[in-house]
Parts: C-alpha cells; structure tokens; sequence
C-alpha cells in the first residue's frame, strides 16, 4: 500500500492505495463518485473520461499513485461550469442523451472542444469524438449538440476560456512522487550540488527490483571484436546508433539523455540518466539506467548486460545483449505483450546495421537520426499476419 494525496474536485484526499489500483476505481469505489463509468477499462471508449489538472485523461489506463498531487475534475465537479451548464442544456435540446452511459465522457471531450477549438466544424467534432464511443451509436443528437454550443461562444452568447493547449496527447499531473521502483532525485541533486546529474545512484538499474520486462539479443556485427570493443567505449558514436535515442550530456561515467517511442496512439519521450561500466579483460559492460515519460505518467529502470566474442575466425564480433527493465505507468501495458520483445529485435537489427555503416565510416543505413518505432512496430505486426496466414495455409495444404 502507498499513500496518495491529491485534490478531487475541489477537495484534498489521501488515500492508502495498492500500486495497481486505476484512478476510475479509486473515484468510484473509495470516493462514491461514480458519474467516471467504466467500460472497456483498456483506454479505448472514452467512459471514463475526466481531467487531470485541467486536461482529459482515460481514469481506466491512469494508476492512483501516479496522480499524487494532481487536480482531478470528475463530472461531478463540473456541476457550475458555465460551458458544461451550456452543454448540458444542448444536449437536452438536441437528444445527445440515449442511455446515457457515455455521457459523462462525451461532455468532458465537448467541454476540450468548445475550449481548445471554438472554429470547429461538423467533420472536426467528429473527429474529436472519435475516442469516445457511443454504443446508442446517437452521435447526430451529441454533435448538433456540439456545435449549438459552438455557436453560442461564436456569437459572444457564451464566454469560454480558450485551452492553452493545441494538440492531444498523453497528460497527467507531472507531479507525481516515486512509484514501487520509481526514481527519486538524490538530496544533493536537488540542492543543485550533484553535477554528476538528477538521478540518486541507487535509483539507476533495477537495484534487486523484478524486472517486467527481459529480452535476449544476439547481434552479429562484421567487423572485428578489438574494433567494435572500442566503439562502444565511445558513447557519443554508438547511441545515435539507436533509434530515437539522443544524448545531451556526457560526466564521467554517467550520461543523460532521451528515448522517444511511439507505439500506435502512445507517444513517449523518457528523460533519463545512466550509469556505464567495462569491463576490458573480460570484455563485457553494463549500463544502469532510469527515466522518466515528460509527455506521461510511465517510468522506466533497467539495465543492459553485453558481451563480445569473436567469431568467422575474427573477422566478425557476436554482441550478446541482455536488457531487464521494469515499466511503471500506461507503457507497462506493452511490457506484457511478446511484440515488445519483437520490436526490441527489429530495433537491435537497426542498431547493428547503423553500427556497422559507423564503424565503416559510413552514414546510418536509414538516413535519419531517429526511427519511430512506430514505423518498426508496423513492420513487426506485418510480420506476425504474415506468419499467421503462413500457417494457416499451411493448415489447409494438409
Ligand atoms: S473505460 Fe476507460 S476508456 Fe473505456
Ligand atoms: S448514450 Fe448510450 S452509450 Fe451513448
């Protein structure tokens, strides 16, 4: 159990929560609030829709823990907001309400539209909409709706503070303190005395944590093992390497740097540090590191084990890799699936070409710094239909 404090609509709450305990159940089950319904529970109707200090946000896919500090705004706490007052009497007028189940969602996603786009047309609304499922399927009724409160704020009937922000993307309160296996800032750091970096020692690696995440890798690369030995000993060479990976500061022993990711509709951009160490006789390092989503709410910690050999008789190096990571927040979804360890080897491949075209003096084979893994993620599921439709032939041949 973990405490966490934060102010629901209006009102300081702590609670003692389990780890896995979603914000929608907390509301719901602890608080009575139960005008945040619950549907897919995966993130993908828009039922459980409410805000996080000040923006939509899926309560389902949110943990409790990670809201410590956050403003959270249910339905029921939009009771006297002039836009949701308009809204509520537009639905009425228009028939946006069926059953009625979607509809605390839909009016908070309504309310983010007529702030953040008071141009909006019919076909935008419906886009717009398009994260909030309606299984009366009455969208007529609820975009009508929309738009009279649209037209209403057009004409200068109905003030409403303009949303700063412009695009959508993961939210969440940015604030919250250290997960089971978070990070902390070690106290010299945050006193601004650690110029080695942000990140306590202790919170780089997984420090006796359970990984969720394990991969194997087995690269082979075509160049010498003395040659790739002291390639990897350059950092500023090997992380343009790999995809999406940027670094920003070199210490010592210790790195900073980033790691976008973009997985279907989650986007990702982890800030983070690491700690490098070799070992020259036995030709083998590790990396210990720790970072934080700044777009969301995921943290991550882990640790990467390599080791070289020689083989085609020294012409070529085997790079054994081993990655053990523990995923905290919406990514850890991911950290179950077998096409993480899929992508992880798609990304591999793409780090040992681009390795190799560097080690000849050659640009990355893919032209660019980064590769969304997205576009590597396409790849991996096309191979997997593939596969599948491979046996299913295979099936029907017997
Ligand atoms: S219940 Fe949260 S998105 Fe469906
Ligand atoms: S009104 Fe019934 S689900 Fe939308």
């Amino acid at each position: 159990m973990r405490s966490v404090e934060l102010t629901v609509n209006g009102v300081a709450v702590v609670e003692a929560v389990e780890p896995r305990l979603h914000l929608a159940d907390l509301l719901r089950e602890r608080l009575g609030l139960t005008g945040t319904h619950l549907r897919c529970e995966q993130g993908a109707c828009g039922a459980c829709t409410l805000l996080i200090d000040g923006e939509p946000a899926r309560a389902c896919i949110t943990y409790a823990v990670l809201c410590e500090g956050a403003q959270i705004t249910t339905i029921e706490g939009l009771e006297d907001d002039p836009i949701m007052v308009a809204l509520r009497r537009a639905f009425t007028a228009e028939h946006g309400l069926q059953c009625g189940f979607c509809t605390p969602g839909m009016l908070i996603t309504a309310r983010d539209i007529v702030r953040r786009l008071p141009g909006a047309d019919e076909r935008r609304i419906r886009l717009e909409l398009s994260g909030n499922l309606c299984r009366c399927t009455g969208y007529v009724g609820i975009v009508r709706a929309i738009r009279r409160v649209l037209q209403e704020v057009r004409s200068g009937a109905l003030a409403a503070a303009a949303s700063e922000r412009r695009k959508l993307g993961p939210v969440g309160s940015g604030r919250a303190g250290p997960a089971p296996g978070g990070l902390s800032v070690s106290p010299a750091a945050a006193a601004g005395g650690d110029k080695r970096g942000a990140i306590a020692d202790a919170d780089l690696g997984l420090a006796g944590r359970k990984p969720n995440i394990e991969i194997h890798q087995s690269l082979v690369i075509a160049r010498p093992q003395a040659e790739v030995w002291t390639f990897l000993g350059d950092v500023e060479r090997v992380v343009p390497c790999m995809p999406g990976a940027t670094l920003s500061a070199v210490r010592g022993d210790r790195l900073q740097g980033g790691l976008a990711i973009k997985l279907g509709p989650i986007v990702a951009a982890f800030d983070g540090e690491a700690r490098v160490v070799r070992d020259d006789a036995m030709q083998r390092g590790m990396i210990l590191g720790a970072g934080r989503d700044r777009l969301g709410a995921s943290r991550a910690s882990g640790e990467l084990e390599y080791r070289l050999s020689a083989v085609q008789g020294g012409a070529a190096t085997r790079l054994d890799i081993t990655v053990r990571a523990l995923l905290l927040g919406p990514l850890a979804q991911f950290g179950r699936s077998a096409i993480v360890t899929d992508l992880a080897a798609r990304i591999s491949e793409v780090f040992a070409r681009n390795l190799e075209r560097r080690l000849a003096g050659l640009p990355d084979a893919t032209q660019q710094k980064a590769i969304p893994a997205a576009s590597l993620l396409g790849a991996v599921i096309a191979e997997r239909i593939k596969n599948a439709l491979a046996r299913l032939l295979e099936k029907f041949r017997r």
